[in-house]
C-alpha cells in the first residue's frame, strides 16, 4: 500500500506558525514521525507540499495508478478550493483529511471543508497525532 501525504499553503512553516494552535514541530518533523510509523506497518509513504493550489492539483492527478490513498491536510485551500475538491473526485483515490487544529472550533469561514463530504473521513484537532490516526485508520481498511 502507497500512500501520499499532502499539505497544503503555510503548513512549510509549521513550529515556526501560531504554535499555539499548530504545535511546535516542523513539517519535517511530524514528516519523520509518519516515515518511522508507516515503516513499522509496512506502509510507503510519499510526501508533497505546496502553497500553491495548481501545483497541489497537478500532483492529485498525478497519483493515478501509483498511489493508494492520499492524506490531505489542503490547509487553507479546504475553505475555498472547488479545484482540489474536482482533482479529487477525478482520479477517485480515497482520501482520509486531516486538520491540525478543531476548524469546527474556530472561526465560521473555517467550518466549511470543500472536500469533507467526499472524504473517507475526517480528522480534526488532535495536532500532528492526526497525521499518524490518519496512517492507523487506511492500515486497518487493508485488513
Ligand atoms: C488547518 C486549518 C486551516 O483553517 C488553516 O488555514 C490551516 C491549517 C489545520 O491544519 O488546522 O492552514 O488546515
Amino acid at each position: 500500500m502507497k500512500v501520499l501525504f499532502i499539505n497544503g499553503p503555510n503548513l512549510n512553516m509549521l513550529g515556526e506558525r501560531e504554535e499555539d494552535l499548530y504545535g511546535q514541530l516542523s513539517l519535517d518533523d511530524i514528516n519523520s514521525l509518519i516515515k518511522e510509523k508507516a515503516d513499522s506497518i509496512n506502509v510507503e509513504v510519499e510526501f508533497y507540499q505546496s502553497n500553491e493550489e495548481g501545483k497541489i492539483v497537478s500532483r492529485i492527478q498525478s497519483c493515478s495508478g501509483t498511489i493508494d490513498y492520499i492524506v490531505i491536510n489542503p490547509a487553507a485551500f479546504t475553505h475555498t478550493s472547488i479545484a482540489i475538491r474536482d482533482a479529487l473526485l477525478a482520479v477517485k483515490i480515497g482520501f482520509i483529511e486531516v486538520h491540525l487544529s478543531n476548524i469546527f472550533s474556530r472561526e465560521d469561514f473555517r467550518q466549511n471543508s470543500y472536500v469533507s463530504s467526499i472524504a473517507l473521513g475526517v480528522i480534526s484537532g488532535f495536532g500532528h497525532q492526526g497525521y499518524l490516526m490518519a496512517l492507523d485508520a487506511l492500515d486497518s481498511l487493508k485488513k
